[in-house]
């Protein structure tokens, strides 16, 4: 009954005169309370690596600097293709700003840093000649970063393939790419491997196939009707699966030369990273549910397949046929665990709708997976959602599906859209907010299970966005964008996360500090 509990429980009460006791019994409460909910860094597992990342062509400017030659990139930007027609020839600058920038990283107390190498800086011909001052550059900025403390995750190629390559023989499209590309990696390993114990091999290779070669709306601009529209050339039937499998080939070919010849010495660990959006069915019908599995097949398991099991997902080569390129068997042995860790950019559940069609029609990459094609619309909020539990179920999907290999979120973040791009804000609670629902999420999926060892804010700066130019800002740190000097300013977000990694509560009140320039 109610009133025995009462009176029961008034028994627990200490008399008037124990103080202490009270003050022992508030205590025990408080600490039960606080390891009930509040997450610290501790309570991630030893060893996780917190930072924040970029890419070369994002972030560093100095397009025609010191011998770095166009890459693919450059060229569609400079065709004013780009939002605005804005390019990335100075943008963050940090190719100038790369100490002041690792300053910030070390008062933020990251232990890493993601950013990625440019082919076309150091190797500006795509192929032979090394350029020093490319070379000066990266050893510069690498060691920066291991006197102060961070470890440098270094992508190898970030979407910025030499125009040159491009002109000569058609780029990724061609084989002669995996050749090229394999010994650009060298030069990186070669040069940087002694301090550099992260690589990735490429970046979100199963998402540049599409931009690239199915809708075109991206460099190099190749489509087919009625699947893009201003591509000079192009088939959107074919060519994104052959850009997907040169891809996939460069990159074993990568991590077999870094496993024979450098691994062993070097001791670092080498995988790839891929776009992870969460596809989750429109409606309850059986239908949309078979569609967006079918969806996290072509786009999870298209490179997490073969990468496990050493083929492309059987739904992929039922529904794409010949078009699919096949994969030999000594290829498929080198492509079978190829990868110490993969590497995920999370951002988005995408909700998806069977598009089965009417008859026999023209097929690309949506069409093979018998879904609504939503790239056109844009992110827009009813389709393109940032839903924390996804994040839980792609990592458990990984767990469940692909023998729960090691996991680096290699990034998550939200971006807004100042009406003028340019403007200085440091309040972005929004981010804060958006970090701790994650890292909440991430916390619980290790928990149960899932193998993560790894976060990474995107972007440590504000930086030249693929999708969006200056219109979108994803950054910890602003960059005032107004000024030549590009100076660098700490927003809210960045202080929260400083917080957080120097053992502060995942969920601490954001913090309004004065106005400043002057980093923490
Ligand atoms: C295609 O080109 C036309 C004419 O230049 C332009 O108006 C249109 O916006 C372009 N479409 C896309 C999707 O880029
Ligand atoms: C083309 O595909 C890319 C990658 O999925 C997407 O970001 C973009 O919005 C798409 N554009 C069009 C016009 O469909
Ligand atoms: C925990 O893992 C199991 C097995 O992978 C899965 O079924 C369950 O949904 C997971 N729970 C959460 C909260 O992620």
């Amino acid at each position: 009954m109610a009133t025995g509990e009462l009176a029961g429980s008034r028994v627990l009460l200490p008399p008037p005169s124990s103080s202490l006791f009270v003050v022992v019994v508030f205590l025990l409460l408080a600490a039960v309370a606080r390891d009930a909910c509040a997450l610290t860094r501790s309570d991630f597992p030893e060893g996780f690596a917190f930072g924040a990342g970029t890419s070369a062509f994002q972030v560093e400017g100095a397009a025609a600097e010191d011998g770095r030659k166009p890459s693919i990139w450059d060229t569609f930007t400079h065709q004013g293709d780009s939002p605005e027609g804005s390019t990335a020839d100075v943008s963050a600058d940090q190719y100038h700003h790369y100490k002041e920038d690792v300053k910030l990283m070390y008062d933020m107390g990251l232990d890493a840093y993601r950013f990625s190498i440019s082919w076309p800086r150091l190797v500006p011909d795509g192929r032979g000649e090394i350029n020093p001052k490319g070379l000066e550059y990266y050893n510069n900025l690498i060691n920066e970063l291991i006197l102060h403390g961070i470890q440098p995750h270094v992508t190898i190629y970030h979407f910025d393939l030499p125009q040159v390559l491009q002109d000569e023989y058609g780029g990724i499209l061609s084989s002669r790419f995996i050749e090229d590309y394999t010994a650009y990696a060298e030069v990186c390993f070669k040069n940087f491997g002694d301090r550099v114990k992260h690589w990735v091999t490429v970046n979100e290779p199963n998402i540049e196939p599409i931009g690239g070669y199915d809708n075109g709306s991206q460099p190099p601009r190749r489509c087919s009707y009625p699947f893009g529209t201003n591509c000079t050339g192009g088939d959107s039937s074919t060519e994104p699966y052959i850009v997907a499998h040169h891809l996939l080939l460069a990159h074993a070919s990568a991590v077999s030369l870094y496993r024979q010849k450098y691994q062993a010495i070097q001791g670092g660990q080498i995988g790839l990273t891929l776009l992870g959006w969460w596809h989750e069915p429109r409606t309850d019908t059986p239908e949309d549910a078979a569609a967006a599995m079918r969806m996290n097949e072509f786009h999870i398991g298209w490179f997490m397949h073969p990468l496990v099991y050493g083929d492309y997902p059987p739904v992929m080569r039922h529904r794409v046929g010949s078009r699919l390129p096949s994969i030999t068997a000594s290829q498929s042995e080198k492509i079978r665990g190829s990868f110490d860790f993969i590497g995920i950019n999370h951002y988005f559940v995408v909700r998806v709708q069977c598009d089965e069609g009417n008859g026999p029609k023209l097929r690309d990459y949506y069409v093979d997976a018998g879904v609504q094609n939503l790239g056109g619309e844009g992110f827009d909020k009813e389709h393109f959602q940032s839903l924390p539990w996804a994040l839980g179920k792609l990592l458990d999907h990984l767990k469940l599906k692909y023998g729960n290999p090691p996991v680096i979120i290699h990034e998550n973040g939200d971006g807004d859209s100042p009406e003028t791009p340019s403007k200085i804000d440091y309040d972005d609670d929004f981010r804060s907010e958006f970090l701790q629902s994650y890292l909440q999420v991430l916390h619980m999926s290790i928990r149960n299970g899932s193998n993560a060892r790894g976060y990474f804010v995107w972007s440590l700066l504000d930086v030249y966005e693929f999708l969006y130019g200056y219109n979108a800002r994803f950054g910890l740190c602003g960059v005032d964008l107004t000024t030549a000097a590009r100076t660098r300013y700490v927003r809210n977000s960045a202080r929260w996360y400083s917080g957080f990694l120097r053992g502060g509560e995942l969920r601490q009140p954001v913090t309004h500090p004065e106005k400043s320039y002057v980093a923490f």
